[in-house]
């Protein structure tokens, strides 16, 4: 069954863009072609800056096409969370930047005539059990004294504990959406670049980004990557990477009404419902781990199916797509988005949790406003300057020093015979940990199995055919291709 998204899938991009093979200057070099960087692109482009969008694979091809794409301002950390560890006027500010993002996401599917299938649509928060009743009414209550429409009704067939609606949230079509965003922003100057990871950052500020056959320099350098890629220990070491699963269904039409739904587990199961006429089709996402953690990934999909058969109480269903992705959490949920705190000509965006759509529109749009020599657009709310939340940092710090000191002294064999098909393991060789990986046709790859990030033992995905590091989330090909950073450096092959 394919393992890449739907919207990957189902929708061919109407151009592609070159390769960079010269040494150019702009203004502004937005690196990464998701959500954060097309949006940033945009918004600077407008704005008349000269921007140079350079990106490592196919624009849409990160976690932006791989979400299930809700838009929505409520976040995954709870309001009365949010309250507590911010304030009143925060906590509510969050939600209503979101509310914004939304309204902004609208008016340029309008404005740039994008057909992506962006509906409004409710937002339904079901209790997983009768005890979370007390916590949804707890949120209606802060978001009614905070102005938002949430409402928590009674128990229903399908969700017996109750539930909480909020309207007027969103959905659409990831890359549909983003490519229309690229090619506006390419009508506003900006020049686009495929296929050229960076893999340098040289000059007196680190303000020339170097890719195999070229280079950017620019004033400003936008890390729109997902994680950042420039800031080895400050950020990732505060971002905990977490898989997540996700199956696109078919069931009877009707059953559910169109919408965006999720539990209150932790971690939540989520699900997005789209009419198809005969048919509707059902997302369902969930069943997080923290990456590089678990390599049994397939009882993921199985137990989404479970959970989904217990939702549709005997109802059919055919599963025709499976794919999962990365999410980056911070430790008081809310994302890191400003000017770097070690290099000011620098700019990152990262940790938006399940929340990238409205995170990734709130984050172009600050970008933006600060490399305009504007204020913040919501003040420091947002600022990486609050790194915070010790006791989490030294769990993470405490689970990297595990990560990297267990790995080495672990034992290992040496024995590439003994690895089934479709699998990967850590051998040594020469007294050098190797990552070994075989095909289900039994071709063997080696790569190190060193993140060049800092240095922590990747371990195998058996689903994803992936070398997933546990330490801070970069996963590589079984080529060595980084796939997800903080790394920015392919794992080096090493011949058979
Ligand atoms: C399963 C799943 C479900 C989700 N559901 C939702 C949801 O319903 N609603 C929601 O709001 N959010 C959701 N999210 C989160 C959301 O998808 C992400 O937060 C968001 O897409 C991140 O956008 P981004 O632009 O920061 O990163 P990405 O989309 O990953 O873009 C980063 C880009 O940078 C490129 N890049 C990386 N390194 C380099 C380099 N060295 N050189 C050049 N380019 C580089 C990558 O190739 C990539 O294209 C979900 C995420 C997952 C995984
Ligand atoms: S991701 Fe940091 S060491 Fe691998």
């Amino acid at each position: 069954m394919a393992m890449k998204s739907l919207w990957i899938e189902d929708y061919v991009a109407p151009r592609t863009y070159p390769k960079l093979e010269a040494k150019v200057e702009a203004e502004v070099c937005v690196i990464g072609g998701g959500i954060t960087g097309i949006m940033a692109a945009y918004y600077l482009g407008r704005a008349g800056k000269k921007v140079i969008l350079v990106e490592g694979g196919s624009l849409g091809f990160g976690e932006s096409g791989y979400t299930t794409a809700f838009i929505t301002y409520i976040v995954d950390a709870r309001l009365n969370d949010l309250r507590h560890r911010f304030g009143d006027t925060k906590a509510a500010l969050v939600w209503k930047s979101g509310e914004e993002a939304i309204d902004e996401i609208e008016r340029i599917v309008r404005e740039e005539n994008i057909d992506c299938e962006f509906v409004r649509t409710p937002v339904k928060i079901f209790a997983a059990k009768k005890e979370d009743v007390k916590a949804l009414k707890k949120e209606e209550e802060l978001a009614k004294r905070y102005g938002f429409p949430l409402v928590t009704n009674e128990g229903s067939e399908q969700f017996p504990f109750g539930y909480a609606t909020a309207p007027r949230q969103a959905k659409f079509h990831p890359r549909k959406f983003l490519l229309g965003v690229a090619h506006a922003a390419e009508r506003y100057g900006v020049k686009i670049f495929e296929n050229s990871p960076v893999i340098t950052f040289t000059g007196k500020e680190g303000n020339t980004v170097g890719t195999e056959e070229g280079s950017v320099t620019a004033h400003e350098i936008v890390e729109a990557t997902h994680s950042t890629i420039d800031h080895p220990v400050e950020v990732p070491s505060r971002l905990e990477a977490n898989r997540s699963y996700v199956i696109e269904t078919r069931i009877r039409s009707g059953l559910f009404t169109e919408g965006i739904y999720w539990d209150t587990e932790d971690p939540y199961h989520y699900f997005r419902v789209d009419p198809k006429g005969e048919y509707d089709r059902l997302i369902l996402g969930g069943e997080d781990h923290k990456t590089g953690n678990k390599t049994d990934a397939d009882s993921h999909y199985l137990n989404l199916e479970t959970y989904l058969r217990a939702l549709l109480r005997g109802e059919a269903y055919t599963v025709h797509r499976r794919w999962s992705g990365q999410i980056l959490e911070t430790s008081d949920g809310l994302p890191f988005i400003g000017r770097s705190l070690t290099n000011s000509h620098h700019l990152i965006a990262t940790g938006y949790g399940g929340n990238g759509m409205t995170f990734g529109v709130i984050a172009a749009q600050t970008i933006t406003s600060l490399i305009k020599g504007e204020e913040a657009l919501f003040g420091d709310l947002y600022s990486p300057k609050r790194f915070g939340g010790v006791p989490s940092i030294l769990g993470l710090a405490w689970r990297f020093f595990m990560n990297f000191v267990v790995a080495r002294i672990m034992p290992r064999s040496d024995d590439i015979a003994g690895i089934p098909s479709g699998s990967g393991q850590i051998i040594l060789r020469h007294g050098k940990k190797v990552a070994v990986s075989k095909d289900h046709d039994g071709n063997v790859r080696m790569v190190s199995a060193v993140c060049t990030h800092l240095g922590c033992v990747v371990n195998y995905n058996n689903v994803e055919n992936t070398w997933d590091c546990p330490c801070h989330g970069s996963r590589f090909a079984r080529d060595g291709k980084v796939i997800n950073g903080p790394a920015k450096r392919p794992l080096p092959q090493i011949d058979p």
